[in-house]
């Protein structure tokens, strides 16, 4: 269903093997399963906000409420557009996109995980390919950032691999030590120059002003 009051679930983004979309409630049950089976090994910890030390049952549930409160919290001046990434008609992760006052800076933040059976096939960097086109090509963006921390060579490499530039370090308290992550900026000159996986977008303009595009 495409809730006519809600034409953010009209949106699809499509690479050579992934779909991306705001998932609706089967598709949040399934995501939620995904997140409860495993997204990293117990003794890592990539997120800054350690969601993953959880129990199975309270990952699917944090992954449950996030993706609605995205819907929920909405608004032009701050969004988190947070989609389910389906390969082969199953879902393995989810892809991020977000900005504050995107109108004014020209700038969007991403964020993803997968489940831990799906990494290292390139489908985080396919995944990532995807959000790019959405804010550069669909939403006119200017920049992109990222962050991961300088221990997470997988997400490093994504970043990497698609043109991103460092752009300094910070610190932040994660499981009560400090951990060091690198930021990570692309503008749009890099991203035409980087982009190399084809990408489309269907059903963005119903939905264009919703991101002060
Ligand atoms: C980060 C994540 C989304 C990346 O997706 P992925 O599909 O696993 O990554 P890819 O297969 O596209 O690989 C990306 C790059 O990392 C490299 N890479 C993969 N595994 C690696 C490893 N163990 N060590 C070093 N580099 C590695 C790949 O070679 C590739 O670089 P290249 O294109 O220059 O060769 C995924 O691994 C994940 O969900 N990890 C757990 C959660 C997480 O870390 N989220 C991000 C928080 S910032």
């Amino acid at each position: 269903m495409n809730p006519q009051h809600w034409p953010l679930y009209g949106l699809r983004l499509r690479t050579p093997r992934l779909e991306l979309r705001l998932p609706d409630l089967e598709l949040l049950d399934d995501l939620a399963s995904v997140a409860a089976d495993g997204v990293h090994l117990r003794a890592d910890m990539p997120f800054t906000v350690p969601w993953t030390d959880a129990s199975p049952a309270e990952r699917g549930r944090a992954v449950f409420q996030h993706v609605l409160a995205t819907v929920a919290n909405w608004s032009v001046r701050d969004w988190a557009l947070s989609l389910a990434v389906l390969h082969e008609g199953k879902v393995v992760g989810r892809q991020d996109v977000m900005a504050k006052d995107f109108a004014v800076t020209g700038e969007v933040g991403t964020g993803s995980w997968l489940g831990l059976a799906h990494q290292g096939q390139g489908i985080g960097t396919e995944m990532r390919a995807a959000a790019l086109h959405l804010a550069f090509a669909g939403l006119g963006a200017r920049t992109a950032v990222s962050a991961a921390m300088t221990d997470n060579p997988r997400s490093l490499g994504v970043s990497r691999r698609l043109g991103y530039l460092p752009d300094g370090l910070e610190v932040a308290a994660v499981r009560g030590a400090p951990v060091t992550l690198q930021r990570l900026r692309l503008d749009r000159a890099r991203w035409e120059a980087y982009r190399a996986v084809e990408v489309t977008v269907e059903g963005l303009d119903d939905c264009r002003k919703e991101f002060g595009a």
